[in-house]
């Protein structure tokens, strides 16, 4: 079956990085004859100047159809007063929840020539490889009821409701485990069971599926906020992590500053498994679309061209290929070329193109 993906660069470096991923779809194509079904297509301000919406029903139409996404960012100050429902954001949002993407995966990874580049000291990061999977379509960022109503004192009260059902926390929990499968076999679950009644559930039921399905994947139980801890203490206790969406949200950023730079973070973000096992996934960098360098070539493609990679692992099982592309980008570091966003004393300067070339040639 030929592999349908749909590309969506979006705007300010978006389109900049995209670029350079396109160039490692032809030599792929050229060089090992994996051909994609590709579509291009407009999100975000690029939609909303085209064709007044941030995301068009047809494009949502096409992700749907696609066996993989692979986004670009979206955003930037000419599209940031035109209201709430003209934000350039709502693109990546509708994307979300049309193909009920309820599993961010954020792999922190720290790449050897890289190591110093770490907010934390070399001999605590060297060699990090973990995984947090954050729950993305439920809890405390969806729950109901929310909002602020008057008390009958006169004052107001804001509030959010932290919910989970068994199946939303079972499907993110397997995710989890067989993700744990493919690697050290280790899982963290991530609550506040000692002083929530949503968390302490969790620990339940994440502890009854892993004694159903999972009991050859080693299974351990943490509060969020020793996690928190735990993450800068020794952050290579870890393997996969599986945790709500707000704690995954806060977590996920923490253990991203572990490796230093947002411009080399890919992430991915999937949704349920059907009878044949195709799930829809979206891959996207974790940095946005950096109005700050848009249009002047130096932006970092690492970010852009790793989520690939990990679309290539986990939308269509090419192992061998997404570490084809890893490793390639690991040796570039190592032969000392950087972009402006990850210099180092003792390296060389060079741009995006000149980056995405090397890529290449390694
Ligand atoms: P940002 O990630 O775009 O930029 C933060 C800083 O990191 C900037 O100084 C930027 O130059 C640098 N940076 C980011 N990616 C880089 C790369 N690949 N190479 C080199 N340097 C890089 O976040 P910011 O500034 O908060 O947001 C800018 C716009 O992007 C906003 O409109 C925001 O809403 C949007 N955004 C979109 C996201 C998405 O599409 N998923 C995610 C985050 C922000
Ligand atoms: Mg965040």
């Amino acid at each position: 079956a030929n592999k349908k993906l749909l590309i969506l660069p979006g705007d300010g470096i978006g389109p900049e990085v995209m670029r350079e991923v396109r160039r490692v779809i032809d030599w792929m194509d050229r060089r090992r004859g994996i051909r994609f079904e590709m579509t291009e297509d407009l999100v975000g301000g690029a939609a909303i100047d085209a064709r007044g919406t941030p995301i068009a029903p047809e494009t949502v139409t096409a992700a749907k159809e696609a066996d993989a996404v692979l986004f670009g960012s979206v955003g930037g100050p000419k599209w940031d007063t035109l209201g709430w429902d003209m934000r350039p954001e709502i693109a990546i949002l509708t994307l979300r929840k049309e193909l009920d993407l309820f599993a961010n995966l954020r792999p922190a990874v720290v790449l050897d020539p890289l190591v110093d580049a770490s907010t934390l000291k070399p001999d605590v990061v060297r060699g990090l490889d973990l995984m947090i999977v954050r729950e993305s379509t439920g809890g405390l960022y969806f729950g109901e009821p929310r909002g602020v109503e008057t008390l009958p004192d006169g004052q107001q009260r804001g509030f959010d409701t932290e919910s989970y059902t068994t199946n939303e926390i079972e499907r993110v929990a397997r995710l989890s485990f067989e993700l744990a499968r493919k690697r050290k076999n280790r899982l963290a679950s991530v609550e506040k069971a000692n002083v929530m009644q949503s968390g302490l559930f969790w620990r339940k039921t994440v502890t009854a599926l892993h004694q159903r399905e999972f009991a050859d994947v080693e299974l351990t139980h943490m509060y969020a906020d020793n996690c928190a801890m735990q993450l800068v203490r020794n952050p290579r206790q870890f393997d996969v992590i599986v945790t709500s969406n707000v704690f995954g949200d806060l977590l996920s950023d923490l253990a991203s500053m572990l490796t230093g730079s947002l411009g080399m973070l890919p992430s991915a973000t999937l949704g349920a498994a059907d009878g044949t096992g195709r799930r829809h996934a979206l891959y996207e960098p974790i940095h946005g679309s950096a109005p700050d360098i848009a249009g002047r070539g130096v932006a970092n493609p690492l970010a852009q061209i790793l989520s690939f990679a990990m679309l290539l692992r986990y939308s269509f099982d090419m192992e061998e290929e997404a570490a084809l592309v890893e490793n390639a980008c690991t040796r570039v570091l190592a032969s000392g070329l950087r972009t402006a966003d990850i210099m180092q004393t003792g390296t060389a300067k060079v741009g995006t193109s000149v980056m995405g070339e090397a890529i290449l040639r390694e």
